[in-house]
């Protein structure tokens, strides 16, 4: 089977795709990034890809006049990287149709909570604010709207009595690594499958038993 060739986006710290690096240096990933694309120049994401040998781009969304030609060069640069998936890593911009067009079904997101619940921003601080019991990551396909594509695997973490907003996020984010690269060996085994639903309902994921 073809190996599994990502083009990560990602606008900050870059844990998750220290992650992904390592899972894949450990040889327990069958895949290669061939790009870390940030539209934030001081992204320490961007040190982390450098310190890997791998190509990156800094592409900045405010010097371009819209979404879509911030959009075209990202989609460039993942082309001419050769990546084939994109892995949306702490990507905080919303990509267009055009962009999910062109990267169809191949575009999928982390995100710190348990959708449909809690999409957008900080949103472990909105879930611990809410007063939520279980909180949790999500990874999913993207599609147009924010935090709405179909939904690939969940982790539930309890939300405890002496927890603050970031100790949560902390334990949050350390589920989100495992969830992430499990989500990536799914994907480089050929296992997740789209279910259409029959009568226009929205489309489900499936896994195939290993
Ligand atoms: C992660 O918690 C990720 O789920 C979140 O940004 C953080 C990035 O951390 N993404 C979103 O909120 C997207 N809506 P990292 O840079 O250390 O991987």
């Amino acid at each position: 089977m073809a190996i599994l060739e990502l083009g990560v986006l990602a606008s900050g710290t870059g844990s998750n795709l220290q992650a992904i690096l390592d899972a894949i240096a450990a040889g327990t990933l069958d895949a290669q990034v061939r790009i870390v694309v940030s539209n934030v120049r001081e992204a320490p994401a961007l040190q982390r890809a450098a310190k890997a040998g791998i190509a990156t781009a800094v592409i900045p969304h405010a010097q371009f006049p819209n979404r879509s030609e911030f959009d075209a060069a990202i989609a460039q640069a993942l082309d001419l990287a050769g990546a084939k998936w994109v892995v949306l890593a702490g990507f905080m911009r919303v990509l267009t149709p055009e962009f999910l067009k062109k990267f169809q079904r191949r575009v999928i997101n982390i995100h710190p909570a348990l959708l449909p619940a809690f999409p957008g921003v900080h949103a472990q601080k909105q879930a611990f604010e809410h007063g939520v019991k279980l909180a949790g990551c999500t990874v999913h396909f993207v599609d147009e709207g924010v935090d709405s594509g179909p939904i690939i695997a969940q982790c539930a973490v309890p939300v405890l009595d002496d927890d603050s907003a970031d100790s949560l996020a902390k334990r949050i984010l350390e589920q989100e690594h495992l969830l992430f690269v499990d989500v990536l060996r799914w994907l480089a085994a050929d296992r997740i499958r789209w279910v259409e639903g029959l009568s226009g309902e929205r489309p489900k994921i499936a896994i195939v038993p290993a």
